[in-house]
């Protein structure tokens, strides 16, 4: 989609925060995409059209042969560029300067001394300063470029920061993109907006026009099917595009009987009732539960509900006559094309679950009017869309639902119902707390384990149940959230109290890596 925003181009070298320097950029209201080192040329930098360019770091040495480079362009069309990490070291070594291996390695909290004022610092650090910022470094700048002055030193970096004010070439050893650096984000938008001239004109609300406009034109006048799971962004898909093309979208919701707890009910309320979307709401949970019986594998349990999934939303949509385009909650780090040095093939943890193989099948065309959008502005464009906050601040919800929270056992109807009671509780408890929001995640899994109790005078054998939260931003690793103790004994109180066949409840403390989020 063209937009007539202002936007910066990131350069990517690989490193593995290179999406937090769009955020931030995003977030200081300028448009930005992450472009691979090894694609940008003068001509695509041309079309993009950027205010200014950021070097992204990178795990590379700048110090040995083939290492990856900037294309010239970069430094001979007159933008701005701020180069950071191992960005800062190329554009050292791309203009003339040095960069040697230091033995001095700095990795993590790090002080900054502010040697000189310049442009990138305007308003915020000054002459005599120390401040703090995150390191991540083994090579460094150790002569610079004709034209740079030194802005700040660190004990492991004597050129922790340098500016050509003339050239509006700015150098950071740091990485300012990420939460330890607690000035980064000003620093970024001094950049983006001090020294780019970007106007800040980037909002949901400039977005869903232009995001409307889109679609009309893609489907012109086009059949679209959605599959609507309740989920932060297939509901913002179909509340998007039912704007778009109103009568010409329909959705459809198949219900696994693996959902939580009321939620297909609301998914039908808001979207049936509320914005008057053409939906198919098919409660499917004999035949899925029908498939799953007896099994316990963890990954056929994934395939069978992934191919269940597919046949049934096939069949809703040849009842509705069939689509042109099939709508997809594509996010902007699916489309992302990381920089891979490594190579080779990865290993598959878990078979996700999607529509995957159905648009070929069904000779539709895809619709992916997220594709440029981070979850937060995913967020922020259902809220502007008018979708309800408990929908728009829903923690994510797996494909295979509540199947894959009852590990290494049979599935039946007894256990998932005792497993949504006591999630409730658990949420209810969270949300209670105030904690619901700061929590990337949280739900209950019912253990393949029955154990030994006493309620009352009586002997109790029932299930053990455990209690997971993590905090994450991508869901690609995650950390255990620390509630605490009297919290956590409140809740396992309640769901033993309340939740006829528990027992016992653990709270699981495992980070990702090396568990994963889901137990299965
Ligand atoms: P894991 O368990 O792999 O989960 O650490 C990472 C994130 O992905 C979600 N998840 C899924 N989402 N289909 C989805 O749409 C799936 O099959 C699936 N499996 C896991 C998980 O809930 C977490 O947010």
């Amino acid at each position: 989609m063209t937009t007539s925003t202002d936007r910066i181009l990131i350069i990517d070298f690989g490193s593995q925060v290179t999406q937090l320097i769009a955020r931030r950029v995003r977030e200081s209201g300028v448009y930005c995409e992450v472009h691979p080192f090894n694609k940008v040329t003068e001509a695509s930098i041309k079309a993009f059209d950027p205010k200014g360019l950021i070097l992204s770091g990178g795990p590379a040495s700048v110090i040995g042969i083939g290492t990856p480079k900037a294309p010239d362009a970069v430094f001979t069309l007159g933008l701005p560029v701020l180069g950071i990490c191992y960005g800062q070291q190329t554009m050292v070594a791309q203009l003339g300067g040095k960069v040697e291996s230091s033995d001095h390695r700095e990795f993590g909290r790090a002080f900054i001394d502010v040697k000189d004022s310049n442009e990138l610092f305007k308003g915020l650090w000054n002459k005599g300063d120390r401040e703090q910022v995150w390191m991540s470094h083994g090579d460094r700048v150790v002569a610079l470029p004709a034209g740079f002055k030194i802005a700040a030193t660190s004990e492991g970096a004597p050129f922790a920061a340098i500016a050509d004010d003339a050239r509006r070439f700015y150098g950071v050893q740091f990485h300012p993109e990420v939460v330890h650096t607690p000035q980064g984000t000003q620093l970024i938008k001094n950049f983006t907006h001090g020294i780019c001239g970007a106007k800040g004109d980037w909002t949901m609300a400039a977005f869903r026009a232009q995001a409307v406009d889109a679609v009309r034109k893609q489907v012109g006048k086009g059949r679209v099917i959605c599959g609507l799971s309740g989920g932060v962004d297939s509901s913002v898909v179909a509340a998007l595009i039912h704007e778009a093309i109103g009568e010409q979208l329909t959705c459809v919701l198949v219900d696994h009987g693996l959902m939580r707890a009321g939620e297909t009910e609301q998914v039908v309320r808001v979207f049936r009732d509320r914005f008057n979307v053409k939906l198919v709401a098919r409660d499917a949970s004999d035949l899925f539960l029908g498939r799953l019986a007896g099994m316990t594998d963890p990954e056929k349990k994934r395939k069978t509900i992934g191919a269940a999934f597919i046949e049934v939303f096939e069949e809703e949509a040849r009842k509705i006559g069939g689509a042109d385009f099939l709508a997809q909650g594509t996010l902007y780090p699916d489309v992302i094309e990381s920089v891979s040095f490594a190579g080779g093939p990865s290993v598959t943890i878990k078979s996700h679950h999607n529509v995957g193989g159905l648009p070929e099948r069904m000779n539709m065309k895809l619709v992916e009017p997220l594709r440029e959008l981070f979850k937060d502005e995913v967020r922020a464009l259902g809220k502007e869309l008018g979708l309800p906050d408990e929908m728009v601040g829903r923690h994510p919800f797996p494909g295979p639902g509540l199947a894959i929270r009852i590990p290494g056992q049979e599935i039946t109807r007894e256990k998932l119902d005792i497993l949504r009671r006591a999630d409730t509780i658990y949420l209810e408890e969270i949300r209670n707390a105030g904690l619901y929001d700061s929590i990337w995640q949280a739900f209950a899994v019912l253990l393949p384990v029955r154990t030994v109790g006493v309620m009352g005078d009586s002997r109790s054998y029932d299930y053990a149940l455990a209690l997971r939260a993590v905090n994450s931003t991508d869901g690609m690793t995650a950390d255990f959230y620390p509630f605490d103790m009297a919290f956590l004994g409140r809740v396992a109180n309640r769901i033993i109290n309340e939740v006829k066949g528990v027992n016992r409840v653990t709270y699981d403390v495992t980070s990702k890596p090396p568990g994963t989020i889901e137990w299965e």
